[in-house]
């Protein structure tokens, strides 16, 4: 920047961001859909006339985003583990956690899963974005666990020795009480025949990262095998029910 020029407003710096990474797309124009904007506090999307003619020459993107990670043709959760989640640590150390205490291989599976819609797409109300993902592919049992341990890991149980967690009071306030809906969740869990599962989540939940602690992916493989059902098609492809959810993360910047 010349000396002399004014510095740039936040506004103008995201559209030299936004003309940058046109430049860097070659011949498409990748388009960012409502919800990446509403997380920036802004209600709005780029209006698909105004991008095109502002790059007349450029189609919209309608398949792999290539700064991305190249996804397979037929992407296993592997893949997904490997090229779209953000960060492994705590699945890996919740569920070596739960493996070390020897649970059956279901609680493993939930453990390694439990936040995979933090990992890969939402925060928000994240157990039940993950266990609508994995929901065709999994035991019900296990789908059940990941959707409400966003329940129940706002309650104690003693009788596991499950207390309301310390870093929740740091993060959330003293004061934080979860919504009516998250309390009718833990309600209507309490007396289910799945409860333990989910509960033993919660108590595999390991909320400080150990930076010595040794975890590897390769040591669950065998367990997804077995408890995974890998779509033959690949994860996006099989028409299942939430198969668009799968596309949606190799593909986020599709127009549509
Ligand atoms: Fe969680
Ligand atoms: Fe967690």
């Amino acid at each position: 920047m010349n000396e002399h020029a004014k510095p740039m407003t936040l506004s103008e710096r995201a559209d030299e961001l936004e003309e940058r990474m046109m430049h860097e797309l070659g011949e498409r124009i990748a388009t960012k859909s409502t919800l990446f904007n509403i997380a920036d506090g802004k209600v709005e999307m780029p209006s698909g006339p105004a991008l095109k003619a502002a790059n007349p020459d450029k189609y919209f993107l309608m398949g792999a985003d290539p700064r991305l990670p190249k996804m397979p043709a037929k992407p296993t959760l592997i893949d997904f583990f490997h090229n779209r989640f953000a960060s492994l640590n705590h699945l890996l150390q919740s569920a070596t956690h739960a493996l070390k205490g020897g649970h059956s291989e279901k609680v493993v599976l939930a453990c390694l899963l439990h936040d995979i819609g933090v990992a890969s797409f939402i925060r928000a109300d994240h157990g039940y974005w993950g266990a609508q993902m994995i929901e065709p592919y999994v035991d019900e049992e296990v789908s059940w666990a990941v959707r409400t341990h966003q329940a129940l890991r706002f309650f104690p149980d003693p009788s596991v020795g499950y207390e309301y967690p310390e870093m929740y009071i740091k993060y959330f306030g003293a004061d934080y009480k979860p919504e009516p809906y998250i309390v009718r969740e833990y309600e209507r869990a309490r007396n289910h025949k799945y409860y333990m599962t989910s509960r033993l989540i919660c108590v595999n939940d390991i909320y400080s990262f150990d930076p010595n602690a040794k975890v590897d992916l390769n040591d669950f493989v065998d367990i997804i095998g077995r408890n995974f059902r890998q779509p033959e098609e690949g994860l996006g492809f099989d028409d299942s029910p939430s198969a668009h959810m799968w596309r949606t993360l190799m593909w986020p910047t599709r127009f549509l």
